[in-house]
């Protein structure tokens, strides 16, 4: 008899530590399972609502109205040439004013329409590709034409034609 009163205790101790953490678990995974749900079907409700997968992957851009070759050319232009030229075109990157003050030069402005439509295509592309230089214009325009392919320099010139488009 006492023995079975111990065991019996044994049993309801064990049971009252180990209800609550199964219960509290189960209920606990049971609140994040719905959480994550709702975030997921939230997400899935946009993405289908806005645009698939594919458009975003093809081209973050479109919002900004770039078409694919010019968001191509932005992302290479915002690593390459904005240091210099700005992140905006208009030849204020953060190195300008070091250029400006130790060689008296200025990046090109590419939002200045009246200055870019004296520039041709050609020469854009001779610029880019093998420096200031070849163009009469400044050393402190670097050659690009062993860091881009031609393919990466149109992308590039598509993207700069897009700031002055903008200022019309
Ligand atoms: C180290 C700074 C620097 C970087 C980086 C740079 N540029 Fe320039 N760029 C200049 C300067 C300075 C000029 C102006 C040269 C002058 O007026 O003599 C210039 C001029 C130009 C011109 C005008 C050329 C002309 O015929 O008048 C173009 C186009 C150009 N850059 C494109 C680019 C592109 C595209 C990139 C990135 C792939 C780039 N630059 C990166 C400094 C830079």
């Amino acid at each position: 008899m006492r023995m079975v009163q111990n065991s019996t205790k044994i049993i309801i101790m064990l049971l009252a530590v180990t209800l609550p953490l199964v219960v509290g678990c189960h209920s606990n995974r049971e609140k994040s399972d719905l959480a994550s749900q709702d975030t997921l079907s939230d997400s899935l409700s946009k993405a289908v609502v806005t645009k698939t997968f594919d458009d975003v992957f093809q081209n973050p851009y479109e919002d900004m109205g770039l078409t694919r070759e010019e968001y191509k050319g932005k992302v290479l232009y915002d690593h390459y040439c904005a240091v210099c030229h700005g992140k905006q075109g208009d030849g204020n990157g953060f190195n300008a004013f070091n250029l400006e003050s130790s060689f008296n030069v200025k990046p090109f402005n590419f939002t200045d329409s009246t200055a870019m439509a004296t520039v041709s295509q050609d020469e854009l592309k001779k610029a880019i590709t093998e420096g200031g230089p070849a163009v009469g214009k400044s050393q402190y325009m670097p050659p690009w034409g062993y860091t881009l392919s031609k393919e990466e320099i149109n992308q590039v010139i598509a993207y700069i034609l897009t700031f002055s488009k903008k200022e019309e």
